[in-house]
């Protein structure tokens, strides 16, 4: 989704903001710009397509300058194609603005604006906030903003950039924002990607706040333009942790990360065979909970419905986030709504918390990025710790939520007094080792790769816990390597997708040990006697499976409640490996952005 990065200092700017975009680009994008101030003049460049082609541009090398803004563009209101790239300039191309979000009323103000005699060029909602801050300029920017904000409906992150003032003003409502603030330089971006190589002190802007930024110096205000006070914060991933290392691409390299990535997830957090988790909630309460999330958040909250019954024997329901928003939910006191996502600003995501809480639920936020929107939205958290994941498909973060919320489940059965299984707790902390021995078999799982890589289709089934696995091995599949694949649980074939199998259909089963381990067998023979391809993943060599398998993935044998995060890692890489061998960009997939802050 789009990308916002502006700099302000005394480096030569084109390639500091050619660099944060480039750190942006993970975010998805399908145009690029940026804009500089120098002497009095805005000068400007913007580009349909990747960043390496704004970078092959003439007119970039004569761009000089040490204040500047930039955009990855992610199209919603018009093409993607320069015309409709920010940044956008007014009518006298004195001010410049980059804006991620979206403006609801802006076919009004639009009309207004072009009665009014402003030439309006892109078919955007963005361009109208430059003309509106031109109506309203008389010689400052800031005032020219704020009434410019009064008028706009809708969620944006904006930074602003004029000719005559050495000053970046930044605006948020809805899209996130943070400032970098270094040594008599400053950042502003969508996110800390771009800034947390020049710094790593940040401040993030809340809802309908204002942020002034010139070299060496933040002013922020508060909706009633009262000057506040905001704490820094320290980032604490470094530059090394989102760059890719030695591997092709950052799928890959975040897949491998795994067992780290859980380690960090429950270090200090199991101590003593206790599960030990600072949330400020008062348990006796909660009657109901609801996991709400979207895509593959939402694939783990299917999983944390099994957990979260299984051990705090509360009822559990799960809400895809888009619906839960729309569809009047009936929400009570004893309710407690756990929104689970990577980037914590998931639109959908935050709005359904928002909901929740107007209607008098607690919240709880499982979140990967610190100090995200819906982290800072909610009553308590849990953070994942999993580190920048960059690839578009999400891996790690997935593995790491699941675990968060297994820790999550049994903390409330210790909650209510109960004694907690010490065989379980030791069993999480060996599942690193686990996945390591799963990634061992990356080069196998690459030949199955090569074999099915020009199928049309695909089928996954897994039953119980690990019907999400299946789902989420099937999103893997679609979103990067654009192979049509569906998940069920297993004993749903027979009422539809069976008619779909012959000798053409790759079909992946989930097939470690289970308390309904032959149920799969029999769904595997059913399979095998339409001719489909079946690929199965077991435990230890099963000759029963492997007689109806044209391939078999082994995987360590775990406890079936940690049996999806062992068993996804195989479907990441197998999704991995087709795109990859499709020739695919397998980071940054069509149609497809990091962080979906756009409903
Ligand atoms: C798929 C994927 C998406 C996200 C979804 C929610 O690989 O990454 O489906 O899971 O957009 O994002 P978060 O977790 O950031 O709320």
């Amino acid at each position: 989704m789009c990308g916002i990065f502006g700099y302000i200092g005394n480096r030569e700017i084109v390639p500091v903001l050619i660099g944060g975009l480039k750190k942006l680009e993970y975010r998805g994008y399908d145009s690029a710009g940026i804009c500089v101030s120098k002497n009095g003049t805005l000068q400007y460049i913007k580009k349909e397509g990747r960043i390496s082609e704004l970078e092959k541009e003439e007119g970039l090398k004569k761009i000089s300058g040490s204040i500047g803004i930039a955009h990855t563009r992610w199209a919603t209101h018009g093409k993607p194609n320069e015309k409709n790239s920010h940044p956008h300039l007014d009518c006298k191309k004195e001010i410049a603005i980059v804006h991620n979000g979206i403006i609801e009323n802006y076919r009004v103000l639009k009309k207004l604006l072009t009665d009014e005699g402003h030439k309006i060029l892109s078919e955007t909602d963005s361009e109208i906030i430059v003309h509106l801050i031109e109506k309203f300029y008389e010689g400052d920017l800031e005032d020219a903003l704020s009434k410019t904000l009064k008028l706009i409906e809708g969620a944006y992150g904006i930074a602003v950039l004029s000719s005559k003032e050495e000053k970046i003003i930044v605006a948020k409502k809805g899209s996130p924002l943070v400032i970098g603030v270094g040594e008599k330089e400053m950042f502003v971006a969508s996110d800390i990607s771009p800034i947390v190589e020049y710094t790593k002190k940040v401040i993030y802007l809340s809802d309908d706040e204002i942020g002034i930024i010139s070299r060496g110096k933040y002013i922020i205000k508060n909706r009633d333009g009262k000057q506040i006070e905001k704490d820094l914060q320290e980032i604490k991933w470094s530059i090394e942790s989102i760059e890719k290392a030695n591997f092709k691409h950052f799928m890959l390299k975040e897949s491998f990360e795994e067992p780290e990535v859980i380690k960090n997830t429950i270090r200090g957090r199991i101590k003593e065979g206790k599960i030990k988790l600072s949330i400020n909630l008062d348990f006796k309460k909660i009657k109901r909970i609801i996991l709400t999330a979207c895509g593959t958040s939402w694939h783990s909250a299917l999983i944390g419905k099994y957990l979260i019954e299984e051990y705090s024997k509360i009822p559990c329901e799960v809400d895809y986030a888009s619906e839960f928003r729309y569809r009047n939910p009936l929400i009570s006191e004893g309710d407690l709504i756990i929104a689970i996502s990577q980037s914590g600003e998931t639109a959908d995501t935050l709005a359904a918390i928002k909901e929740a809480k107007e209607r008098g639920a607690k919240t709880l936020g499982i979140v990967n990025v610190v100090g995200s929107t819906i982290s800072r939205e909610v009553d308590s958290g849990i953070y994942l710790h999993a580190g920048p994941e960059t690839g578009v498909a999400s891996t790690k973060a997935f593995v790491s939520q699941v675990i968060a919320i297994l820790l999550f489940s049994i903390y409330l059965k210790q909650e209510k007094g109960e004694e907690i299984d010490k065989e379980l707790l030791l069993e999480i902390e060996n599942i690193p080792d686990k996945i390591e021995k799963v990634l061992f078999n990356s080069e196998k799982i690459k030949k199955i790769a090569e074999k099915f890589k020009d199928s049309k289709n695909f089928l996954y089934f897994g039953r119980g816990i690990n019907f999400p696995v299946a789902l989420e091995g099937a999103l893997k599949l679609k979103e990067i390597s654009y192979i049509h694949a569906e998940g069920y649980p297993a004993a749903e074939m027979k009422h539809g997708p069976i008619a779909l199998i012959d000798k053409n259909m790759p079909v992946v089963f989930l097939a470690t040990k289970s308390s309904i381990s032959k149920k799969i067998l029999s769904n595997i023979e059913e399979v095998y006697a339409r001719k489909g391809k079946i690929i199965s993943i077991v435990n230890e060599k099963d000759l029963e499976i492997e007689k109806f398998s044209e391939e078999v993935i082994v995987v360590p044998e775990t406890l079936e409640e940690l049996s999806p995060v062992v068993n996804v890692i195989s479907l990441q890489l197998l999704a991995y490996h087709i795109a990859n061998l499709r020739g695919f960009d397998v980071d940054k997939p069509r149609n497809l952005a990091k962080s979906v802050t756009v409903e």
